[in-house]
């Protein structure tokens, strides 16, 4: 049996259509609650998971396989991960944003100390530590925009894809770090122990994400 981990939601929706070209059908929707969906090829079963779990499942061979976005894979760390392929889903940038009179340029310029709101803690960090800027940052779950907007912090790192969330909310990017999408993620063990089925499900994938 062969493991596949995917998130509901977004990486779900974008990868069906990548399944159907690789051949793989799930037997139930994702809002069917169940958490473990067989498929159409009897030696491979889909996982639901929470996306930022999808590496750790996969880390740990509780899963063979996994789609997860680079974001996460970048707070993660990768250890113990093979990343064979960039499926191209899921696109959007992770980026530093303000509100949008906040004079960020003068701020870096100053070497000002910023608090910076995000949920990925680890990726902000090298960013900043690279960059030669203090910043002091605070762990949030969700809904990162409204940091800036009720004084919890002057910036945020999140991703962008449309620009919609930001403008909304009055907030603009100001920075780049991380172009997203997301990787098909695989356990190295698992290929080694069952490379007769996943090597093809992997090339599977490469043709899927290639549009063919
Ligand atoms: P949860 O709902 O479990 O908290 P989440 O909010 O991270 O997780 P999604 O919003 O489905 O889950 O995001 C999953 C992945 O999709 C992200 O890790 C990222 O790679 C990508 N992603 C997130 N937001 C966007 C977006 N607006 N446009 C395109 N891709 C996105
Ligand atoms: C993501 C991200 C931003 C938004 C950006 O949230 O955290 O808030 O998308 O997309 P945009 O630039 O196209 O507006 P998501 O849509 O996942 O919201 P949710 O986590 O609340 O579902």
């Amino acid at each position: 049996m062969i493991t596949l981990a995917l998130a509901k939601g977004r990486i779900f929706d974008e990868a069906l259509p990548l399944l159907a070209r690789a051949g793989i059908r799930p037997a139930d929707g994702e809002d069917s609650r169940k958490l473990i969906l067989a498929t159409n090829r009897e030696s491979l079963r889909l996982i639901l998971v929470r996306a930022a779990d999808v590496p750790t499942y996969v880390q740990y061979g509780a899963a063979d396989l996994g789609v997860a976005g680079r974001d996460l894979l970048a707070e993660h760390g990768g250890q113990g991960l093979y990343q064979p392929l960039d499926l191209g889903i899921a696109a959007c940038r992770m980026v530093v944003a303000v509100r949008e009179e906040f004079d960020y340029a003068g701020a870096v310029k100053r070497g000002a100390r910023l608090r910076v709101a995000t949920k990925y803690i680890r990726t902000a960090r090298e960013h900043f530590a690279a960059k030669g800027m203090h910043v002091d940052l605070i762990r949030l779950y969700g809904s990162m925009e409204l940091a800036p907007l009720t004084g919890l912090a002057d910036a945020i790192v999140d991703l962008v894809d449309t620009g919609n969330t930001l403008r909304a909310n009055r907030l603009r990017a100001v920075e780049e770090i991380l172009p997203v999408t997301s990787r098909l993620i695989v356990n190295p063990a698992s290929l080694k122990l069952k490379r007769e089925t996943i090597a093809p499900l992997i090339e599977a994938f490469r043709e899927a994400a290639r549009g063919g």
